[in-house]
């Protein structure tokens, strides 16, 4: 009998597929959910995972049953060889076969790129996009560019990476008005709009629970303008899904904070600087990157892939009174 397909399972069963890789922390935006307009401690150079060193690690965690690879930022397009880091994960192979790559962008690169990445074997893009008005744009993500991630997103679906999905992170007194507005741009053009419930993972500290834009408040607005018919068997997959006036188009909802998925969660994360993490709220990394640069072989880094997973906690207890933020902001974590 062949030997059973290796798989990455935590003390809680969840067996893990789904590994998320940071190309930088740097970002061509600044959405104030996210990082302050100035005066970011970014990670230092010689700290950052060469292309080399951030494969590898890939073709362990392909080899250990990870059959989804996805790259996030900070902005993922900043780095410069993006385009050959896809083209080298989406040749790994493992277990399972090779592995989905997709990102996760801001599209303001996405014009140059799109094509380039389609070709190196890109499968799919989620494109952050959280207002359609520029003067709100400009104000959230302190950047005068929403043309720019326009651009990207007809970009992305002239290139063919199907399905596209769009991210907003509802917020109140921003954004909160516009949702109805977003899912018409979303089904109009194909694509699957979806919101994020935010979460408190801010460089300014600044998330309050009171505040946050909750998956029934989203809800409630969508079903002012749109009859929604709710889509069963969401798997691992974070977004609860509807149909739009009956479909075929959909919108999602990720209820991070008010209805957490941790239960099913199958996400591991490596940070720009080759940090593993077994969840966006770990309290702990797992230094990969010192282990590579003192020579472990692969079974070494194996392990430690193993080791940081059986530390995994059951959930992120956000609403629990002792929940702590981690130190690290989202933008150099990896979404
Ligand atoms: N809460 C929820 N979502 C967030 N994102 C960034 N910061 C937060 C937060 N604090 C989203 C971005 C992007 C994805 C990577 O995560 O908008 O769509
Ligand atoms: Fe950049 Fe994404 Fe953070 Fe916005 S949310 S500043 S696009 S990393």
């Amino acid at each position: 009998m062949s030997d059973p397909v290796p798989a990455l399972t935590d003390r809680h069963g969840r067996v893990h597929r789904d590994l998320r890789i940071s190309l930088t922390d740097r970002c061509s935006l600044r959405c104030t959910y996210c990082m302050p307009a100035e005066g970011v401690p970014w990670l230092a150079g010689s700290t950052m995972l060469t292309t080399a060193e951030l494969v590898r690690i890939a073709r362990v965690a392909v080899g250990l049953g990870i059959t989804e690879v996805r790259l996030t930022g900070g902005e993922p397009l900043l780095r410069t060889d993006v385009v050959d880091v896809v083209r080298q994960i989406a040749a790994l192979t493992g277990p399972l076969g090779p592995p989905e790559v997709s990102i996760t962008t801001n599209a303001l690169r996405l014009p140059a790129l799109a094509a380039p990445l389609k070709d190196a074997g890109l499968r799919r893009v989620n494109i952050s996009i959280d207002t359609l008005d520029r003067e709100r744009f400009a104000a959230l993500t302190r950047r005068d560019r929403l043309h720019d991630t326009l651009a990207g997103i007809a970009a992305a679906d002239a290139a063919g990476l199907h399905p596209i999905k769009l991210n907003a992170v509802a917020m109140r007194g921003v954004n909160d008005d516009e949702v109805v507005d977003l899912v018409r741009f979303a089904v109009d053009r194909g694509y699957e709009m979806r919101f994020i419930e935010q979460m408190p993972l801010d460089a300014g500290h600044t998330w309050d629970r009171t505040q946050m834009v909750t998956q029934a408040e989203v809800l409630a607005s969508l079903r002012s303008a749109f009859a929604l018919t709710e889509v069963p068997g969401r798997g691992s997959a974070p977004a609860e899904r509807w149909l739009v006036d009956g479909g075929p188009q959909t919108v999602g909802v990720i209820a991070s904070v008010t209805a957490p998925f941790c239960g099913a969660c199958d996400r591991v994360r490596l940070t720009a600087d080759g940090q593993l993490r077994s969840c966006l709220f770990s309290r702990s990394e797992t230094d990969l990157r010192t282990l590579l640069r003192d020579g472990a072989d692969d079974e070494t880094l194996g392990a430690a892939f193993r080791d940081c997973l059986a530390g995994k906690k059951p959930g992120h207890d956000i609403d629990d009174p002792s929940f702590l933020q981690p130190d690290r902001p989202m933008s150099a974590i990896g979404g």
